[in-house]
């Protein structure tokens, strides 16, 4: 059978945009898969590496994290798939560095233990905004043992239950949930209240239905004025422990009241999507740290949790997807959309 040709959008220098072209032919090595994509989705990672290259080791790049498609070719040790299968995985390219790794391609090579079935029912422009988001949520909440998520900045270890498929009872733990219409931050009120965790999320007063959907028990709004104050009093209120604050905006309004409100709850985990205040200026008994969405951590809720969720329910396509277009031309005006702001939505190129 004839190699079908692959194509790229490709980023040749920091700062320029991305440039269509041909691509090598990806091939599957052991544990992996080659995927046919038929939608990626953008991440605000995209934007920072095509701004500044950071996270490229090999030039030029392809970068993208998000794929949804078929599998077109099933390396060695790999049993949960076969060739046609509809999937969605998570592209990493971020750890890897190869270009064969990104997203934004026509063919995208990703690891076997980062990718689920899609069940029929579900369009590829939805199931491809759960990959990456999905990997951070479990990064953010399940690690057992602080790792290093950048050079001097640790990974959070908050060490909960995975989700659960079945109805959970309450685990009697709080966590506050800082961007709770983000992408990653509705995924974590998701996978956390599928764990049994009572999650009072922050968000836009427009978006508080949408954070509810997602399993917030309160929601607040992240303009009031009187904000933590409130976060406080709900925390309290609800009377279990509190776990801490999973902060998926982390600048620094948000690590301001972060600050009162562990301050005020006697401390608890930080875990901040970008690098976090210095211990310096946090309060005592803070336990802070960087999420990096590229672990191992995640595999069992890929092999055993992500399918069947899909299937019943319980783990939702959100937020919802935005086409931009259809073609590999269409990614960057999806970037610069990305960089312009969103709100409660992901954006999708289909291929
Ligand atoms: N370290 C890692 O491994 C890792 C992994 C993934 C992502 N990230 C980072 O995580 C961040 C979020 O990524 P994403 O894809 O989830 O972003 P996103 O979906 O593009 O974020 C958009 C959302 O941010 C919300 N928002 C903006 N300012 C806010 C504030 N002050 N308080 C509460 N919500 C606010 C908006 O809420 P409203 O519209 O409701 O106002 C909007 O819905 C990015 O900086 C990304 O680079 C890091």
């Amino acid at each position: 059978m004839p190699v079908p040709k692959n194509e790229a959008a490709w980023l040749v220098k920091a700062g320029s945009p991305l440039e269509l072209g041909d691509a090598p032919f990806p091939t599957a090595g052991p544990g992996e898969l080659v995927i046919r994509n038929a939608a990626i989705a953008i991440n605000p990672l995209d934007c920072h590496m095509q701004d500044s290259g950071v996270f490229v080791q090999q030039w030029p790049a392809i970068f993208g994290c998000d794929i949804a498609g078929e599998v077109y070719e099933v390396g060695k040790n790999v049993e949960r798939f076969k060739g046609g299968d509809r999937v969605i995985g998570h592209a990493i390219n971020l750890t890897s560095g190869r270009p064969q790794d990104g997203a934004f391609a026509l063919y995208t090579v990703i690891p076997a233990d980062k990718a689920a079935i899609l069940p029929d029912e579900i369009s590829f422009t939805d199931g491809v905004v759960v990959p990456f988001a999905l990997e951070a949520a479990v990064c953010a909440l399940s690690l057992e043992e602080p790792g290093v998520a950048m050079p001097g900045v640790a990974s959070p270890a908050l060490g909960l239950p995975y989700p659960s498929l079945h109805d959970v009872t309450s685990s009697g733990k709080t966590l506050v949930v800082y961007g709770g219409s983000s992408s990653v931050g509705s995924m974590t009120i998701q996978i956390a209240t599928a764990a049994g965790i009572h999650v009072i999320a922050i968000s836009g007063a427009h978006n508080f239905d949408f954070s509810k959907r997602c399993g917030a028990a309160r929601v607040f709004d992240h303009k009031d004025t009187s904000l933590a104050g409130k976060v406080i009093e709900a925390v309290r209120e609800k009377g279990s422990e509190f776990i801490g604050i999973f902060d998926a905006i982390a600048t620094p309004e948000t690590y301001a009241n972060d600050i009162t409100i562990l301050e005020q709850l006697d401390g608890g985990h930080l875990a901040c999507v970008h690098p976090p205040p210095l211990t310096t200026d946090l309060p005592a008994n803070v336990n802070a740290g960087m999420i990096f969405a590229v672990n191992d951590v995640v595999t069992p809720v890929w092999k055993d949790y992500v399918t069947p969720a899909l299937q019943s329910g319980k783990l939702q396509c959100l937020p919802p997807p935005f086409i931009v277009g259809k073609g590999l031309e269409h990614i960057q005006s999806a970037l610069e959309k990305s960089k312009a702001g969103i709100s409660a939505t992901k954006l999708v190129v289909e291929l």
